[in-house]
């Protein structure tokens, strides 16, 4: 259910004060991956969530968006398509730059990706400023396909990242 979800999330986040710069406390979601009753649960509640009819390919965004997709991607039988760091592809991509809670970064994706049309969903675990996820959505939908929704894991509501992916759907497990 979602309450037992919600708290499957919160007890396997870790807040890691000053990283990856000081004054940032990073949400680690990693001990979630780790255990193995957890990371099937918590895999399982999101496909059910979206269910397999809703999308036809996800894009995960590097590093452990990748992690959420390829689990999303095996248990529905669609395909996988990352959303990498600038640099990391090898053919010919299209990039967005955005900003961080620290920093400014790069994303791309491969620019024939997605075929016209084809309804993408889009995982990562942490949704927090919605820069990251705004630009994967941008980078979705010049490759030519459409965001069907959103799945992250935790969402750090108080910034109001959902407010720049609307009127497209997120799904978070846990909303702080
Ligand atoms: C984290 C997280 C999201 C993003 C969310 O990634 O995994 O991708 O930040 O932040 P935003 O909503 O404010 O954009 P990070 O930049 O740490 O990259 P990594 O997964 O490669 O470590």
């Amino acid at each position: 259910s979602g309450p037992e979800l919600a708290a499957l999330v919160a007890g396997a986040s870790v807040d890691v004060p000053d990283f990856p710069k000081p004054g940032v406390v990073f949400k680690d979601l990693m001990p979630l991956f780790a255990d193995g009753e957890v990371f099937r649960r918590v895999i399982d509640g999101i496909v059910t969530h979206h269910g397999s009819d809703s999308f036809d390919v996800v894009a995960g965004v590097e590093a452990r968006g990748f992690v959420l997709a390829a689990a999303i991607a095996y248990a529905t039988g669609k395909g996988l398509v990352p959303i990498r760091k600038a640099g990391k592809l090898p053919r010919k991509a299209l990039s967005a730059s955005y900003a961080l809670e620290y920093g400014e970064a790069t994303l791309e994706v491969h620019e024939d990706a997605f075929i016209a049309g084809q309804r993408v969903l889009v995982a990562d675990d942490v949704l927090a400023t919605g820069g990251t996820a705004a630009a994967a959505m941008e980078l979705v939908e010049r490759a030519g396909g459409t965001v069907s929704g959103f799945s992250v894991l935790l969402e750090l509501g108080f910034l109001d990242g959902r407010a720049k992916l609307a009127p497209r759907s997120v799904h978070a497990l846990l909303t702080v």
